[in-house]
Parts: C-alpha cells; structure tokens; sequence
C-alpha cells in the first residue's frame, strides 16, 4: 500500500553544525527512526522536505546531503522566522518529523554527458552542495564532463560548508570559484558579485548545462550574464522558492499559472519558467 504523502518519517536531530559567522545558518544532521524509513526515502539533488516539530506545524527546506552519503540526512537553514528559530533551539536527540522527499530532482538523465556549470549564490547553497557531493562521488564522476561551480557569499564567513568546499578546491576533477562582496584580512580569493567572476572565466556554453541558485536578485543578474556568454533558456536549470504548504500538489498555495512549484517543480530550465506568468 502507498504511503500516506501527509504522514511524516519519525527521525531525530543527531547533530547540529553552525555554519555562519551571524550563526543563523545551521546544519541539521537527521537520523530516520525505523530503518525501514531510511530505505524507503528515496532522493535526488534538487529534491527538498517538509520538516516538522511538535506543535510547531512544518516547512520545506531543500535536501541538502547527497544519496550517495549513506546514513547521512542533512538539511540546512537560515533562522528567518517562528519555525526556523524553534528549528534552531532544538539539541541533539529532539524529535523531528521528516516528510518526503518531495518535487523533481535536478534532471540528472539530461546532466549526465554534459559539462557543467553550477552558480549558488548565499545560503541557497543547500541543494547545490547536494548535488556537488552526488556528482564527485566515484560512481558518478564518469557521468559527467567538466564541472565548473562559482559560489558567492556577502563575506567569508557567510560561506558554507567551508571543509567541503576546501576539499573540493584541492580536486582536479572541479573547478571551485568563490567570491565575496567584502573581503577580510585573510581573503585570497574572488573579489565581487559571482556575474563578475562569471565574465572573466567565460565558460564555454557548448554542451554545458547551468544549475542556478540564489536569491532573486542573483539570479536576476546572473541570467543576464549566461545569456551573453550564449547560454539558451534551455541550458539554464534553476530552483525556485515559493511559500508552501501540502508540498504535493493538493492545497493550490505555491501555483504559478498552471504549474504547482511543489510538485512540477521546484526545479525548472527558464524556457520553462518563461512560458508561465511572470509571478516569481
Ligand atoms: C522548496 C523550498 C526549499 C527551501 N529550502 C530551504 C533551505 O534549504 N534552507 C532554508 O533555510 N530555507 C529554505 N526554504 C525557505 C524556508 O521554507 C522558509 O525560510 C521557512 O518556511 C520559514 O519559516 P519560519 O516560520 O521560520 O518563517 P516565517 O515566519 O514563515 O517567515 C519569516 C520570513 O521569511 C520569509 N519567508 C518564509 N518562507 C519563505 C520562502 N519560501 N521564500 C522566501 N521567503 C520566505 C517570510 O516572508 C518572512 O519575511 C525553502 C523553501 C522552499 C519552498
Ligand atoms: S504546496 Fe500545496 S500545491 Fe504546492
């Protein structure tokens, strides 16, 4: 019998890993309950959760650990409101409810033989280093062409996953570009909005895909970018956010015109997005 979409996997908070200098993004390390749970959680990259606590009510975070990391659930989040505080309250062995995973994954069959060009911007990182981990992972790698990621935050200690994203800058199968509005002291890197960094690599737009997140001013500008660099809409994939609540397609809150984000998305190309109305 299919499981009940509303019901949620039973898991608790392992561990909690402060990501930020501001310390209001932080990593949630879950364990599902019943193993039985953990094997019938199937994901992607690009998929994301409902996460619930205890008279808290639920909201959606995007999956932030890969398949290929074993045993390992990880979402991670940007204290904003009443549920992301309370979120942030909770120690290690509290009770969490895990409901999913839900909407469409990055378009892996697509990716697989293209080069690709992955952009994230701020703390929308989340899915972005899920799919990172998924494609470096020696079953994967292979799959895939050249991977090219340029990453910005406001400052350096607005970056997260620093252990991952140092370890991904000592590979010679990914180039890893960061950058950073103000630079500290010890800052040796990009310097700038990631459009600028974009312009001086010029990546190639032939057979590569773009996987884009970030906030929408970002991303506002950094479709211009790919657009002169000669990226068609259709090479562009890109995550949306909208506010939701069923997170399966039932309640009507996340629609845009015919397409329910929740569902049909929150992964879409721009050709896709740009034959909807201009509501995101
Ligand atoms: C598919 C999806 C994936 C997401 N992934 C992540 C993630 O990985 N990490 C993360 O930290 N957050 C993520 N979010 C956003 C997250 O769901 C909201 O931050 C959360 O619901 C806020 O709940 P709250 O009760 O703390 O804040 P609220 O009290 O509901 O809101 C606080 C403030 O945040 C704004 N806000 C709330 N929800 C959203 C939203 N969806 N988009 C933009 N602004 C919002 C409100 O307008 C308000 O200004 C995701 C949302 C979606 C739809
Ligand atoms: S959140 Fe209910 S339809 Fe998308």
């Amino acid at each position: 019998m299919a499981r009940n979409p509303y019901l949620p996997y039973p898991a608790r908070l392992e561990e909690t890993i402060v990501e930020n200098d501001a310390k209001d993004i932080k990593t949630f390390r879950l364990a599902f309950d019943d193993p039985a749970g953990a094997a019938e959680f199937q994901y992607l990259p690009g998929q994301f959760a409902e996460l619930s606590l205890p008279g808290m009510g639920e909201a959606p975070f995007g999956i932030a650990s890969s398949p290929t990391e074993t045993g390992r659930l990880l979402f991670s989040v940007k204290r904003t409101g009443l549920f992301t505080a309370e979120l942030h309250s909770i120690e290690p062995g509290a009770r969490i409810g895990v409901r999913g995973p839900m909407g469409k994954p990055f378009p892996w069959d697509r990716v697989a033989g293209k080069d690709l060009l992955i952009i994230g911007g701020g703390f929308a990182f989340t899915t972005l280093r899920s799919a990172i981990v998924y494609i470096l992972d020696p079953a994967n790698r292979s799959r895939f062409g050249s991977v090219l990621a340029v990453y910005g935050a406001r400052t350096p200690g607005e970056l997260m996953y620093r252990a991952d994203l140092a370890a991904w800058q000592k590979r010679d199968d990914i180039g890893v570009h960061l950058t950073v509005d103000k630079p500290d002291q010890n800052w040796t890197q990009h310097v700038g909005v990631v459009t600028a960094v974009l312009e001086n690599l010029t990546p190639s737009a032939s057979n590569t895909l773009a996987i884009v997140c970030g906030p929408p001013v970002m991303i506002k500008f950094t479709l211009l970018t790919l657009a002169k660099l000669g990226f068609s809409d259709d090479s562009i994939i890109l995550s949306l956010e909208m506010r939701m609540k069923c997170g399966i397609g039932k309640c009507g809150r996340c629609n845009i015109g015919s397409k329910f984000v929740c569902k049909d998305g929150p992964v879409f190309t721009r050709e896709e997005l740009k034959a909807l109305p201009a509501e995101y």
